[in-house]
């Protein structure tokens, strides 16, 4: 195992900040070899090009010795290139509108590689409209939106953009409650990336892993707690290994006691690089999680800003009134 940065790996494709070797078993290599910019390299040693997301995260179970520093190295080369580069997602005059009312009215966003957005306000500001957008799960009227530079349409690259890019958790939770656990998480790795059982069900147990509850994976949705479930849905999203995980309200819907453990987890899947977006009401997470703070009303932006200027100066007086009323709760 090793790794080096600095390295040109690919001249004329683009340039790698970071190489990691890894060497895996056999079993996983067709898993491994469906990472976007993975190539296959000799003597069952996997090559993997940091430099857009890439570290795969399902291998680094078989290095964690150097977890920590590649995914350090990998967040800083990630930011590198957020400043040099186009967003991840990109929102321009984005409007939506059921029947003749108006849910986005002109929204534009920019999110980068690897930032946390955290989106707040009023119950029917359009806050799930505009993330329902962003995965094709709602169709926007007007203006344009991007993912990793493919516009978000019904074409088939724009398909393929978001099943490989973008992950989602509801408010609550969407598991089949006819599938057991390890078959919640199997069917779409199985289904849409066409990964072999095997290979899936080492996704899963890997993920059930990073959520705390691989011992629950023979059980059915209704035999667990709300959190569990919410856990297992976050494990779900991870294992189609998207860049982008959009998440509404996760903890709404969940009894106070439960709220902190999926709350954990989404905090820690946020150290690892992940480009999310939350939205959400949890303001201590939002404050430790979140590069940017988005406040919605009536279907519009009405103020973004980086956290401690969002809490400590807003400045639209609908943000102020939000701030002291959700604080105070
Ligand atoms: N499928 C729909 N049909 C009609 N109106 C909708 C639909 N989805 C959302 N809306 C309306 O759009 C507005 C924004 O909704 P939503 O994005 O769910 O708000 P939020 O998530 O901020 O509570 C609300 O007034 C809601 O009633
Ligand atoms: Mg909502």
């Amino acid at each position: 195992m090793s790794s080096q940065c600095g390295s040109i790996v690919n001249p004329g494709t683009f340039t790698c900040n970071l190489t990691v070797n890894y060497q895996i078993p056999p079993q996983v290599f067709p898993v491994a070899i469906r990472h976007r910019s993975c190539q296959a390299g000799a003597n069952g040693w996997i090559r993997a090009y940091c430099q857009r997301c890439v570290i795969p995260r399902c291998l680094v179970r078989w290095a964690d010795e150097i977890q920590d520093s590649v995914m350090g190295e990998t967040k800083s080369a990630a930011q590198d290139r957020n400043a040099a580069d186009a967003a991840l997602i990109w929102m321009q005059d984005v409007s939506k509108f059921f029947g003749t009312f108006q849910a986005l009215d002109e929204v534009s966003l920019e999110i980068g590689t690897s930032e946390k957005v955290v989106i707040c306000g009023p119950s029917g500001s359009g806050k799930s409209t505009l993330i329902r957008c962003i995965n094709r799960l709602e169709q926007h009227d007007a203006g344009r939106i991007m993912i990793d530079g493919v516009t978000v349409d019904d074409s088939a690259a724009a398909r393929a953009v978001l099943r490989n890019n973008v992950g989602m958790v509801f408010q609550q939770f969407n598991l089949f409650p006819h599938l057991s656990i390890l078959d919640n998480l199997t069917l779409g790795p199985m289904r849409a990336r066409g990964l072999a059982p095997a290979a899936a069900r080492e996704l899963a147990e890997y993920y059930l892993e990073r959520v705390r509850i691989p011992e629950q994976m023979q059980k059915f949705p209704d035999q667990l707690s709300g959190g569990q479930q919410q856990r297992v849905a976050i494990a779900r999203a991870l294992c189609m290994e998207p860049r982008i995980m959009l998440f509404d309200e996760p903890t709404s819907a969940l009894d106070p006691e439960m709220i902190a453990e999926v709350l954990d987890v989404i905090e820690e899947l946020a150290a690892t690089g992940m480009t999310m977006i939350v939205v959400t009401h949890e303001m201590g997470f939002a404050g430790h999680v979140a590069d940017k703070m988005v406040f919605m009303d009536h279907g519009r932006i009405v103020e973004m800003a980086p956290p401690k200027r969002f809490f400590s100066e807003p400045e639209s007086e609908r943000c102020k009134i939000f701030l002291q009323q959700i604080l105070r709760n």
